[in-house]
């Protein structure tokens, strides 16, 4: 599905830097206005339906697209797990693209291969959002990381440290463009072998954005203003033996909290987590990270409502 850039209607959401500072700013706008009138959005998207591929594991994504349509009137088809459908029989990826672009008016698509978001975008009839493409983006994350940080904290201006497999995690490389939009003092703290891909520093590089990269979260927390935490992708790493040299090589602790940050710190997470934040951070007044999954609704519908038209 291709649409005019300039508007949100008809568009896929396939990467980040397919959307303008302006663009998304519009988005966490119509966001805002939703999560204030949340009551009289309900049949805005009545008679729209949603279809839902996954081809990987989720909760928060797959379940947060669908409280969304049903707060829109709107309703959903799930194709539920692949074994049970006919890709078990051997369907090609594009023909189920193409068949269940037939049966609904927007997809979303999480899928274990990088690219395979923008592929469906370019055979679907109806617009596409990326749901999580392998290693590469996770444009919707992104955007409800960016409200939340914009609600508990601040966008313009903000030091954020962003902790843990900045390597494989698709929700990191989506947020790094997204901030790069941003006035804001980017930190890397990632164990070696765990480190932001360099295409992706070279980007950054080329659009003069500076950032810091460090291995221990001690040496950097106190300057810090959001800490966006993520789990090592276990299910990323081509051999099991690399991937328990990195396990447990990070964890946030109430002790390091209590070490010295700011009064105003606030941690994000975009979840699952895997023991990389210590339960009891939980009810410091720092976590953030469940409000956060609450944020994703209101950000999905405002996603939903501007493709299919429901909102301006
Ligand atoms: N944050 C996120 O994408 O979670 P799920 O894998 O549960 O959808």
């Amino acid at each position: 599905m291709v649409a005019m850039r300039g508007t949100l209607k008809g568009r896929d959401v396939i990467s980040i830097n397919d959307f303008s500072r302006e663009e998304i700013d519009h988005i966490l706008k119509v966001s805002d206005g939703i999560e204030k009138d949340l009551d009289s959005k309900f049949g805005l998207l009545s008679g729209k339906i949603l279809s839902i591929l996954f081809f990987e594991p989720s909760t928060r994504t797959r379940m947060s697209f669908e409280s969304a349509m049903y707060e829109l009137g709107g309703r959903c088809i799930d194709m539920g797990p692949t074994e049970l459908t006919s890709v078990k029989k051997g369907e090609t990826f594009s023909d189920t693209i193409k068949v269940i672009s037939k049966y609904a008016d927007v997809m979303v698509l999480r899928h274990p291969s990088d690219g395979a978001a923008r592929y469906a975008s370019e055979i679907s009839d109806v617009p596409i959002i990326n749901g999580g493409d392998g290693t590469g983006q996770h444009p919707t994350q992104t955007l409800l990381d960016l409200y939340t940080i914009k609600k508990e904290s601040k966008l313009d201006g903000a030091n954020i440290g962003i902790l843990g497999d900045l390597k494989y995690g698709r929700t990191v490389h989506s947020l790094v463009y997204a901030l790069s939009m941003y006035g804001i003092d980017m930190t890397f703290i990632s164990p070696p072998d765990l480190s932001l891909p360099e295409e992706i520093k070279e980007d950054l590089d080329d659009k003069k954005i500076s950032y810091e990269e460090c291995d221990k979260i001690e040496e950097v927390i106190e300057d810090l203003d959001v800490l966006y935490v993520t789990r090592i992708q276990r299910e990323r790493f081509p051999d099991i033996l690399e991937y328990k040299k990195v396990s447990g090589s990070y964890k946030i602790t109430k002790d390091i909290l209590e070490g010295g940050v700011k009064e105003d710190l606030i941690i994000l997470h975009p979840l699952p987590r895997t023991g990389e934040i210590d339960p009891d951070v939980d009810d410091t007044k720092y976590a953030r990270y469940f409000l956060q999954t609450k944020y994703g609704v209101v950000v999905r519908m405002a996603i939903l409502g501007l493709i299919l038209g429901g909102f301006e």
